[in-house]
């Protein structure tokens, strides 16, 4: 008995070192932690239970099976995140550079599979080289069992990627295939091929960070959600956005007990809004200042600013919101707004998550580039990611709220189950100048005619009252009183039930 638990011993001791002492310190000096490190920091105190410690790959070419390490590049397992169970693998770039064989992929398998079983969300820290180059095609066969596991996953239990060192080629598709794919500064990237292949093919120089750095993804394609600064940075956050989220699309979000009082009023909103239509003021402002304790987990902050997404809690529970931003190009929605806007409500109604959208928006961004990228299909996911969200739906207009963007961002049309509006809020057809310069054209080379006129429609439609005459609006609330007027109407909501016609699938213009 003694000798089998000195066994055991030394297997999990060999287990924990990965791939030894001098590559956990060439981990280190670049800056990262090792797997297991990591697994600490995100977990609470004790709680991981590890699985699959003692496989192997079986590898026998290129003299494989003379290099066994116990756990494969990959540590798995499960634990809680301040009390809340989830399921996590962990690549270690130590052994084999973390690179996927066929055991590595069956143990990341493993967990998922238990994790759509017990209803539990799944992150992933990636850290790894790609396939297992002595493998070949087995290799390539696990990342397709992981990828197939992702979408059956996908809207059953949040998934997160955490990228924290290389991932690269077909790789890439796990983590693009997640709801969220966050990233560490200046230690992870992310390119479907590297830059010599770019070089080769293109002719272009680019390095790593360049091609597929955290600010790369974060900023320029929008494939990233959020960056981070370092490895700890990123761990610790990322336990604070598991919080947001329910375990699974059989759960409610999770209601943490706030002092923030739902009947508190915010006087200062009252004059958030200028006296000129046409100057910004900050959307983020609107939002601090009627979310519980301020808290606002933003998304996707350095890509299309125009349109803001993220968490907030409201009476202790999550929200969703959904903001035009003024500030960036007025607010107009574009194609990468609608993009980042429409898989952030999709993400919302997946997971039961109320959805509070804050409108302010001009229309849609004309020119040249948005019509050839297509915006007609963009700008349609939005609109069809709205109207297929069954999730409470809280709108409020804030000032602007023309033409076609009015339909799109949660109007009473789309089923918005409660629709308010500021004083301040124009909901119109169009902006009053543009629409006067159309229908009294005659009228334009007289400047004076044309600014009576201007205001003689502005008058009659740059105000909310037209549409609460309809019952598109179901009031117009003062602004000092949002916060109040929004948490009671998402307490009346909670009990919402509201399903859509039974299909396979819809098919949202992808
Ligand atoms: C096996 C690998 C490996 C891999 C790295 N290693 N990648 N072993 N398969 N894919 C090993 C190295 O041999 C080395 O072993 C250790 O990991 C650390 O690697 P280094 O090169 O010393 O580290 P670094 O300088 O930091 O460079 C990291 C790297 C580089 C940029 C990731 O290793 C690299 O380019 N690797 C190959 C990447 C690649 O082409 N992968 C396949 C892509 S195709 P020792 O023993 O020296 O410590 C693919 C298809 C997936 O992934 C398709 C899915 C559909």
């Amino acid at each position: 008995m003694h000798d089998i638990i000195r066994q055991l011993d030394e297997k999990r001791q060999q287990a924990r070192l990965g791939g030894g002492e001098k590559r956990i310190e060439a981990q280190h000096k670049k800056g990262k932690l090792t797997a297991r490190e990591r697994i600490e920091l995100l977990l609470d105190p004790d709680s991981f239970e590890e699985w699959d410690m003692f496989v192997e790959h079986r590898c026998t070419d290129f003299g494989m099976e003379k290099q066994t390490p116990p756990g494969d590049g990959v540590v798995t397992g499960h634990g809680t995140v301040n009390g809340r169970l989830i399921f996590v693998f962990s690549q270690d770039f130590t052994v084999f550079g973390g690179s996927l064989s066929e055991s590595h992929a069956e143990k990341i398998c493993k967990i998922m599979d238990q994790a759509l079983k017990v209803g539990a969300p799944v992150i992933g820290l990636n850290d790894s080289g790609g396939a297992r180059i002595q493998e070949g095609v087995a290799s390539l066969a696990g990342y397709a069992e992981v990828f197939q596991r992702n979408v059956l996953a996908s809207g059953v239990v949040p998934q997160i990627s955490m990228i924290m060192g290389p991932c690269a080629g077909g790789a890439v598709y796990s983590p693009a295939m997640t709801d969220f794919i966050f990233m560490v500064k200046n230690t992870s990237y992310m390119f479907v091929t590297g830059p010599d292949v770019v070089k080769t093919v293109t002719h272009e120089e680019v390095t790593h960070e360049e091609l597929g750095g955290a600010m790369t993804h974060n900023s320029k394609s929008g494939v990233a959600d959020k960056a981070f600064e370092n490895d700890a940075d990123a761990l610790l956050q990322l336990r604070r956005f598991i919080d947001f989220l329910p375990m699974s699309n059989r759960e409610k979000p999770p209601v943490r007990s706030t002092p923030d009082n739902s009947e508190r009023v915010e006087m200062s909103l009252d004059t958030l809004i200028p006296n000129n239509p046409n100057k910004p003021y900050d959307m983020k402002e609107l939002i601090t200042k009627i979310a519980d304790e301020g808290d606002f987990f933003e998304l996707q902050q350095d890509y299309a600013g125009n349109i803001l997404t993220g968490f907030i809690r409201m009476e202790g529970s999550t929200v969703g919101v959904v903001a035009n931003q003024p500030m960036v190009l007025a607010g107009c929605l574009d194609i990468d707004s609608s993009k980042k806007a429409a898989r952030f409500v999709r993400f919302c109604d997946c997971f039961n998550i109320p959805i509070l959208t804050l409108v302010d928006v001009p229309g849609f961004l004309p020119g040249t580039a948005q019509e050839y990228g297509g915006i007609i299909k963009h700008g349609a996911k939005l609109l069809y990611a709205y109207a297929e969200a069954t999730v409470p739906k809280v709108t409020l207009i804030t000032r602007k709220a023309y033409g076609g963007a009015y339909d799109v961002m949660s109007s009473k049309h789309l089923r918005g189950d409660v629709n308010f509006a500021w004083p301040t809020a124009e909901i119109a057809v169009m902006g009053s100048k543009g629409a006067v310069e159309i229908i009294f054209r005659q009228d334009i080379g007289d400047a004076e005619k044309i600014a009576a006129r201007t205001s003689e429609y502005a008058q009659r439609f740059a105000n909310p009252f037209i549409a609460g005459h309809r019952g598109f609006i179901d009031d117009v609330i003062m602004p000092h009183n949002t916060r109040v007027r929004v948490c009671r109407s998402l307490r009346m909501l909670a009990g919402k039930e509201l399903e859509n016609p039974w299909k396979k699938h819809g098919n949202i213009p992808l």
